[in-house]
């Protein structure tokens, strides 16, 4: 007999329709990408050149910094940003949440690769807020946010608290760095621009793969001076690679073709969240989204959970999630990214899909 783990995936991969994500993260995606590709466009070199140097352009007067360098990834780019900073200030220290992406999935690259210490500010359940940042005993170079806080479901802090902080680290001398691999992602939340939210940082990541769904890559902007000592730190991490137009042209284009769709999949988010919230046993964290994303928690083992799924895939068409992440013996949750795919999905069959699964879950639960 299969385990539950495989048999949920190969239903998923069954369905018509699924909920999150904009399409298959398959060869197409650079192939559709380079689709009107000038062939005779000379690639870039070790950081040089047309694609790379006008896309950096782009992304500095889209975020309203001063400059903007192309990174393969954004754990480079980060740990990098915080190494800059902490050089600068002296102090090699720096802030952030406990389920920041450095703390849990970078095995320890920031302390391995550059020993700089963390503290770790607010709980796991919350986002930080002003008197967590206020009451900081320890000295640090940096403070890093990351916005929306992607392990909890994509929360966010008030824009007031982030004013708040911003003017309070600007105060003290603390350098403020945005995690913002989902920056697009919330700016119809917040009703700001892009540069209205980077204004309040010293310097910001963004990713290129979330929302914009390009193929990999990210970009680091700020002032001019640190944004050339990130090429210099570029270079040592072996991120200048020959040429990375693959990753430039197709985030390029996928930046120009979803960036104004934020809005769009932000309203799917919450609908969709509102109709899991209806299922017995479930809740969405957030309960009101605060960007595309969002989590969705069941109160049973994960294996039961996905049990459910695999059924609700096979009768409805619609795939919720190729997998479950156990929280407890008694609790589980799967994460919703909204993106392009929502949109092609019938609402009728999308709301049959979720009464089944409130069904299921009743029967479970007998
Ligand atoms: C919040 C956050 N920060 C940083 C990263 C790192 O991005 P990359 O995969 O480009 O290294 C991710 C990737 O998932 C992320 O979710």
């Amino acid at each position: 007999m299969k385990n539950g783990n495989h048999s949920l995936l190969e239903a998923f991969n069954n369905t018509t329709y699924q909920v999150s994500g904009h399409g298959k993260r398959n060869v197409q995606v650079l192939k559709d990408a380079f689709d009107d590709a000038d062939g005779n466009m000379n690639s870039d070199m070790y950081g040089n050149g047309k694609p790379i140097e006008e896309f950096q352009e782009k992304m500095a007067k889209y975020l309203g910094k001063p400059s903007a360098v192309f990174f393969p990834s954004g754990t480079m780019a980060q740990q990098i940003a915080l190494r800059i900073w902490c050089d600068r200030i002296g102090i090699k220290k720096v802030a952030y949440h406990p389920l920041s992406h450095l703390e849990i999935h970078e095995q320890d690259g920031l302390k391995q690769l550059h020993h700089i210490e963390t503290v770790l500010l607010a709980d796991k359940e919350r986002t930080i807020e002003l008197e967590d940042v206020l009451n900081m005993k320890e000295d640090v170079a940096c403070v890093l946010l990351e916005l929306p806080q992607r392990e909890i479901g994509g929360q966010l802090p008030t824009y007031e608290d982030l004013e708040a902080i911003s003017a309070h680290c600007r105060a003290k001398g603390i350098k403020l760095h945005l995690d913002g691999a989902r920056l697009f992602e919330i700016l119809p939340y917040y009703r700001k621009t892009a540069s209205e939210i980077c204004g309040l940082f010293d310097s910001v990541y963004v990713s290129l793969y979330k929302g914009i769904g390009g193929i990999a890559g990210a970009i680091l902007a700020g002032d001019e001076d640190f944004t050339s000592e990130s090429k210099i730190w570029k270079r040592r991490h072996g991120g200048d690679l020959i040429s990375l137009y693959p990753y430039i042209l197709s985030a390029d284009k996928y930046f120009d073709q979803r960036v104004s769709k934020m809005d769009t999949y932000y309203e799917g988010a919450k609908e969709l969240a509102e109709l899991f919230n209806e299922c017995h046993a479930i809740s969405t964290k957030p309960s009101i989204p605060v960007s595309n994303m969002f989590h969705v928690h069941a109160d049973m083992p994960k294996e039961r959970f996905e049990s459910a799924l695999t059924s609700v895939h096979e009768q409805s068409g619609i795939g919720i999630s190729p997998y479950v992440n156990s929280t407890s013996d008694t609790a589980c949750y799967l994460e919703i990214s909204i993106g392009d795919r929502y949109e092609a999905i019938p609402k009728a069959e999308l709301k049959k899909a979720l009464r089944l699964l409130d069904e299921t879950m009743k029967k479970l639960f007998r």
